[in-house]
Order: structure tokens, then C-alpha cells, then sequence
């Protein structure tokens, strides 16, 4: 017998029980005597957020490397990269005893105005699974555990401790579950964190499907499900749905409510037993590496600052950066001077140290002189005089550089930001500061996108710097004056305006519901979809060099279950170094269902010198192929031919190839009593048991409809080609020797008995 099985022997019912619920806000509990330790998770998912006594939530936390925040991770599509911060993570964790990290978060950006869309990748299930996968790869490879959160639809802030998601299975499974998957499948998270809210109309934390049959059985999860803090309401249903760990603890009345349901017989103890091996197993997996009690602080800086580089995305340019030997420059707005570099909220990280744009840029200007001008405040309110300054001080430079942040109070954990655009005043301050000055840089700071419209084109350059973590600003100076190429492209489309986003007129929901009713078509999925403008695409971002594609490959077939290699060469053709994103995209000529008119399913990013090219190889699977179908329950692929679309961004497509793939699955057949005569003839087997009868049918139309000699008419023939069949044929009943559903019957027993 194992350790693990021996344990659960030698423990108590009180034990095992206790072992389900935290012994405090951030710990588990302790069996001394059987030699069980307690372990200590902590916030996440940018860095730690360690409080030094565990049984406080508010405290502040102890001093931590602040990373940039996910939305900026995923601007780097470097995966390489985040899984070294990843390892940096694991560093401080060991160093401040922290055993699993609360992080990260894979939810979608479902509409860009989630206040917490900061802390999560990108509005597409690759990309954001694929990030994901990647930090906990490194944080785990370290041996610390992560938590991927929040599991599941926690797509807003609005009503998210009771708002129930009404999400179709096809889309759970294509878009909100998918990032889940391939972060749990690829790089097994030690935990995975329930959400708060519902998914229809259940309680994740409850939600026995969701936790139980999909995550642990079929995705073969083998760590422990812990519940977002409070989430848990009955910790006898959470047990029984899935929830291993309910934190925060103690909870003394749940403990007996949980122990008295299994000596009652309610919850059988095989459920508790379960529970317990999965907790025991990532306890005791957290023991057996103890990392250094130190790290570098320094290399950490050095990291966030590289990190930040490569998620900064640039996108606009009108050839004004990188700057060039500009003697007086003019640098207004308050984020120059205090840096917006981490959202409100759990993830809410104390920094060892942080960088101001402002110090950074005079520390790479030489002898230039900076003159500041504060612009706004942090508050949303009008001020003029802060306006006339900052004019006064664009005017007198070569060039003026507006950092603009959104109010810290517009976006948080907790909340969602009530429009997507920024204040009036900072708005009135771009205008006022372009109309002087023809050299203006805009550099935002925000978690997801905003709009620009009212000032866009009136600015020489736009920069998104995110919330770019504790040594941002530096990345921002390195960006502008060109000691780096940007190189990060947008994980999420900025839109024009609000009310264009897929889910606007299903936000937030009403009576307790969210409806996603936008369904699989979320983020590009909807403007390309709907061929909708944008004011940037997603897998957007310009650099100071250009980047050709040539020599695209694809086979010219393929089965499904070998999948197929996208190659391509790319080529820098600038003067500078570049590191360029490949995206690859796939449209399904034809399919059964519905398909949003493209999808990312692989992405590469490279690193070339000035003339150099290099072959990028994007393998794809099955999965980039196939799609869930709801009647099957499964995810299927058809045969059919496939466009593999190589792009720069999802709208700036290089080059298209057509490839045709073969199906090796054989699909039980979906047609019943209500399939139509179409249906029936684009099955196979259907076809074959229903051409002699479909034929026959014909004759009777064309003869009772008048067609003598010429035939059904068309018009005919398409209307009942969309009729169910047994309906056709009542309409001459008296034409066959049995009662139609019978007949009906009897063949779909010939169709569904070839399996
Ligand atoms: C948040 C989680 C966080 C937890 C612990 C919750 O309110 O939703 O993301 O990990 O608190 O701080």
C-alpha cells in the first residue's frame, strides 16, 4: 500500500473532514501526528502577495517582484518567456515559503469591459491556454503549484459572486472551457480555482458535470479543485460536486455539517476519500523541493522590464519613433510620474521596487531636457488649468510625450469599467496638447482595450503599455527611443466603439442571468465573422522593421489524427533587429455547423536580424480541425477542404493555402423521425436507404403536381427537401402499404444498425 492509501487509513473521519476546509485565509490544515503538514498558497498571478500572518485577507503584503499583468504577458505571444517569469515566480515563492500560487487566470475576455480583464490573456482560447500553460510551467517546473482560475465563465465582475452564465455547451467547450483544457492537459496545474458564479444556473463550486465528469474524468485532472474564497455555500454539495479544498477557513459549522453528512450516510466516504488522496497528493508533492531562501531581486527588475518590452504594443506610427535626438522633450500626464502598473484587487502586489516613466526617460536622453506637466489627476474630473500647463510646456518642445492611464478607481477586481473610454479631461488633454504640438506620442496604460475615436488621428503615435508591472517604465523609455523594436501584437481586438462588441447587448445580464449570446463568436471571431471594422485587429502591433512571409507550406492532404505542418519563411527586411509573431488561422470551407470565419489555432514568434530569414514550422493537431458537436457530444471533424490562413495580425493575412482533409472517425448517424429529406440524402447510410423511397417520391410529386413527363419542379424539390420525411409522406399516405411512421422507423433502424 502507498503512503497516501495508508494515511487515509490511519486518519480520523474528523480528520479527513478538517483536511477539506483551510485552517486559515491562506493555509491548510496540519495532522501533526500523522506527520501532515500544512501548506501556504498565496495570490498571484503577477507576483506574490504574501501576507504575513495568515489569517489576514487586507493586511499588505510582503515586498514582491511586480510583473507585468497578463494582458501584457499575452501582448509578448512569447511563451519561452513566460515561462521564465514563471520560474522567477517559483524563486520568490520558495524564498517567502509559498507552496502554490493563485494563478493564473485563463478566463476570456468576453467583453472588454470586464474589470478584471487585466489579469487575464486574450479573448481566444489558444492563446490564452497556451500562456497559461506556460506560466505554470515554469512556476511548477520549480516545484511550486499553481492555481489556474477561475474555473469557469467568470467572464465579468458584475454580480460575480451569484450571476449564473447561460452558456450553450458548443461554446462552453470551444471558447470558455478550451483555455482551461490546454493549460490543464499540457502543463497539469497542481490546483484549479472554481468560480464564484453560476454556470447555468448551478454554482461552479457545485457543478458536478463541470468539475468532476469534465475536468477530472475526461481531462484526467489529478490535483485538487480549491473554491475561490467564499464560494463555497454547502460544503456537503461542494464536496460531492467537486470542490476538494473550500478556503477561507476555519469553518467550524461546515466541518460538522461535512462530518455528520458522512456518519448519516449522506455523503458516501468514498467521496471524502477521494478528496483527501488528491489534497494529500499535492501536499506532499509541494515537500519535495525546497528552492533557495533567496533570490535576485536585480534579475527579477531585469525580467519584468523584458517582459514588459516585448507586451508593449505599438500601434500607431507615423514615422516619429523611435525618437531621434530630440533635444527638449515635453512629458505630460500623471502616469509619467506615478506609474499605473498593477490593477486594484487580490492581485494587488506590494513591489520591492518601482520605476517612473519620467526618471527612466531622463536616464536614456542624455543631456535632452524633459520638461513635465501633470495633465490630470487620478480622479475623473475636469481641470482646465492642468490643461493650459501641459499645452504650455508641448509647445515649447520638439516633441510631446502624453502618458495616459485610466483612473486606478475605473479598473478593478470587483467591478467592471462602465465604458471603454478614457476621461474627459484626458481626452481633452490629447486634443488640446496635438493641436500645438505636431509630434505627440500617446503611451496608454489600461487592462483591455479602449477607444480612441475622438482623438486617434490626431496624434503622430500610439503605444499600448498595459499595466506594465514594477519596471515598466523603463521598458516604455527603451521602446521610444528604439533601444528595443516593439515586437507585441494585441491578444484582444479594440474596437471602435462599445456598442460593436459581440456581447453588448447581452451585458451584463439581468435577473441573476448573464445569456452569452454572441455564443462562439467572441472578440475576432465576430468582426471577422460579420466583416465589421475595428479600430485595431486582434494580433495587431506595428515594429520599426518590416517582416516579409514567403515560400508558405502545406501538404495537400491530410488525416485528421496526423494533423498538418504550416512552414513559412520569414524574412526581416528592415535595417533593425525585429522579432515578428506568426499567426495561423484556419477557415472551414464547409462544415455542418456554423464556424467562425477564421480561428488561431498556432502562433510562433521569431528573432531575426536585419536581412536575415528563417523557416517558422506551426504544427496543428486534430483539434485545429475539428469543432464540438452538440449532438454528438464530442468534438468531430468533417472531410472537406480547409483554407490555412498565415498572418501577421488576423486581419493582415500574407498568404492562403487550400488543404484537404480526410475524417477518420466514423460518426454514429443523427438522423431520427424529424431529420428532412436533405438531411437524409447528405448522410451516407441514410442516402443509401433512402434513394429507392426518395425516388418514388418524386415520381408521385411530379405526377400529382402536374410535371407529367418533365419531372418535379425545382421549386418542389427544394421545399421538400427541407421537410421531415415521414411529413412528405403523408402527404400521400395512401401511396404506401404501411402507416408512414412505421416505414420511417424501420428504416432509421437500417441506418442506425451499420453503427
Ligand atoms: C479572487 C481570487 C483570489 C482569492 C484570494 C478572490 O476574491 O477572486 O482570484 O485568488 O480571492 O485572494
Amino acid at each position: 500500500m502507498n503512503k497516501i492509501d495508508t494515511l487515509i487509513e490511519q486518519m480520523t473521519l474528523e480528520e479527513k473532514a478538517a483536511l477539506c476546509i483551510g485552517a486559515s485565509a491562506w493555509t491548510t490544515v496540519e495532522v501533526e501526528r500523522l506527520g501532515i503538514p500544512s501548506i501556504w498558497v498565496s495570490d498571484g498571478p503577477h507576483g506574490l502577495r504574501k501576507v504575513e500572518n495568515e489569517t489576514d485577507i487586507t493586511q499588505k503584503s510582503m515586498p514582491a517582484t511586480c510583473f507585468p499583468t497578463a494582458s501584457c504577458q499575452a501582448s509578448t505571444w512569447n511563451t519561452a518567456l513566460i515561462t521564465k517569469m514563471g520560474d522567477a515566480l517559483a524563486e520568490e515563492a520558495h524564498a517567502l515559503n509559498v507552496d502554490v500560487v493563485l494563478g493564473p487566470g485563463a478566463n476570456i475576455k468576453r467583453t472588454p469591459l470586464c474589470g478584471r480583464n487585466f489579469e487575464y490573456y486574450s479573448e481566444d482560447p489558444v492563446l490564452s491556454g497556451e500562456m497559461a500553460a506556460s506560466l505554470i510551467e515554469g512556476l511548477q517546473g520549480k516545484g511550486v503549484g499553481a492555481s489556474l482560475k477561475h474555473f469557469v465563465a467568470n467572464n465579468q465582475e458584475y454580480q460575480r459572486f451569484s450571476i449564473s452564465a447561460e452558456v450553450d455547451e458548443r461554446t462552453l467547450r470551444e471558447i470558455y472551457l478550451r483555455s482551461f483544457e490546454i493549460a490543464v492537459k499540457k502543463a497539469k496545474p497542481w490546483t484549479v480555482m472554481c468560480a464564484y458564479n453560476k454556470l447555468n444556473g448551478d454554482y461552479c463550486s457545485e457543478h458536478h458535470e463541470l468539475l468532476v465528469e469534465i475536468l477530472k474524468e475526461e481531462w484526467g485532472f489529478e490535483g485538487f479543485v480549491v473554491s475561490d474564497w467564499g464560494a463555497v455555500h454547502d460544503r456537503v454539495k461542494a464536496l460531492k460536486g467537486g470542490v476538494d479544498l473550500e478556503m477561507p477557513g476555519p469553518q467550524p459549522l461546515r466541518l460538522k455539517a461535512l462530518i455528520q453528512a458522512v456518519e448519516t450516510g449522506e455523503c458516501d466516504v468514498k467521496v471524502l476519500d477521494e478528496t483527501v488522496r488528491r489534497l494529500l497528493k499535492i501536499i506532499f508533492k509541494s515537500q519535495e523541493v525546497s528552492g533557495n531562501e533567496t533570490f535576485d531581486p536585480d534579475v527579477h527588475h531585469k525580467l519584468a522590464r523584458e517582459i514588459a518590452r516585448e507586451g508593449i504594443v505599438l500601434l500607431k506610427n507615423d514615422g516619429l519613433l523611435p525618437l531621434n535626438d530630440q533635444k527638449r522633450i515635453a512629458v505630460i500626464g500623471h502616469s509619467a510620474k506615478v506609474p499605473y502598473y498593477q490593477g486594484g484587487g487580490s492581485s494587488h502586489i506590494n513591489p520591492i521596487k518601482l520605476d517612473n516613466p519620467l526618471d527612466e526617460l531622463q536616464k536614456l536622453v542624455g543631456g535632452a531636457e524633459l520638461a513635465f506637466a501633470q495633465g490630470y489627476t487620478d480622479q475623473d474630473m475636469l481641470n482646465q488649468g492642468l490643461i493650459d500647463e501641459a499645452v504650455k510646456v508641448a509647445e515649447d518642445a520638439e516633441v510631446a510625450l502624453l502618458f495616459i492611464a485610466l483612473p486606478s478607481s475605473k479598473e478593478s477586481e470587483g467591478y467592471d469599467r462602465p465604458d471603454l473610454d478614457l476621461t474627459q479631461q484626458q481626452i481633452n488633454l490629447i486634443q488640446e496638447v496635438a493641436k500645438v504640438q505636431a509630434k505627440t506620442v500617446v503611451i496608454l496604460n489600461s487592462g483591455s482595450a479602449i477607444t480612441m475615436q475622438p482623438w486617434l488621428d490626431k496624434v503622430s503615435a500610439v503605444m499600448q503599455a498595459w499595466m506594465m508591472g514594477q519596471a515598466g517604465a523603463g521598458a516604455i523609455a527603451d521602446v521610444l527611443l528604439g533601444r528595443v523594436n516593439p515586437s507585441g501584437k494585441l491578444a484582444e481586438s479594440f474596437p471602435l466603439a462599445l456598442e460593436d462588441t459581440p456581447a453588448h447587448i447581452n451585458y451584463p445580464g439581468e435577473a441573476g442571468k448573464v445569456r452569452y449570446g454572441e455564443g462562439l463568436f467572441v472578440g475576432y471571431r465576430y468582426y471577422e465573422s460579420k466583416n465589421m471594422p475595428v479600430q485595431f485587429p486582434f494580433g495587431y502591433g506595428l515594429s520599426y522593421t518590416n517582416f516579409e512571409y514567403s515560400n508558405p507550406e502545406v501538404a495537400e492532404k491530410f488525416d485528421d489524427i496526423d494533423g498538418l505542418a504550416v512552414s513559412v519563411d520569414v524574412t526581416n527586411t528592415g535595417k533593425v533587429a525585429g522579432k515578428e509573431i506568426v499567426q495561423v488561422y484556419v477557415h472551414d470551407h464547409q462544415a455542418t455547423l456554423t464556424r467562425p470565419h477564421k480561428e488561431l489555432k498556432g502562433f510562433a514568434k521569431v528573432d531575426l536580424a536585419p536581412g536575415e530569414t528563417k523557416t517558422v514550422t506551426i504544427p496543428l493537431g486534430f483539434r485545429a480541425f475539428a469543432f464540438f458537436h452538440p449532438e454528438h457530444h464530442t468534438w468531430i471533424t468533417e472531410d472537406g477542404d480547409f483554407d490555412i490562413l498565415i498572418g501577421a495580425s488576423s486581419q493582415d493575412i500574407r498568404h492562403v493555402l487550400t488543404t484537404t482533409m480526410t475524417s477518420t472517425l466514423r460518426l454514429p448517424s443523427l438522423l431520427d423521425r424529424e431529420s428532412t429529406i436533405k438531411e437524409w440524402l447528405l448522410d451516407p447510410r441514410g442516402a443509401a436507404v433512402i434513394t429507392p423511397l426518395f425516388d418514388q417520391i418524386q415520381a408521385q410529386f411530379a405526377e400529382t403536381m402536374g410535371g407529367g413527363e418533365e419531372g418535379i419542379g425545382l421549386d418542389v424539390l427544394v421545399m421538400i427537401g427541407d421537410m421531415p420525411l415521414a411529413s412528405v409522406m403523408m402527404w400521400n399516405q395512401s401511396a404506401f402499404p404501411k402507416p408512414v411512421d412505421q416505414i420511417v422507423d424501420e428504416m432509421l433502424q437500417l441506418v442506425h444498425k451499420q453503427g
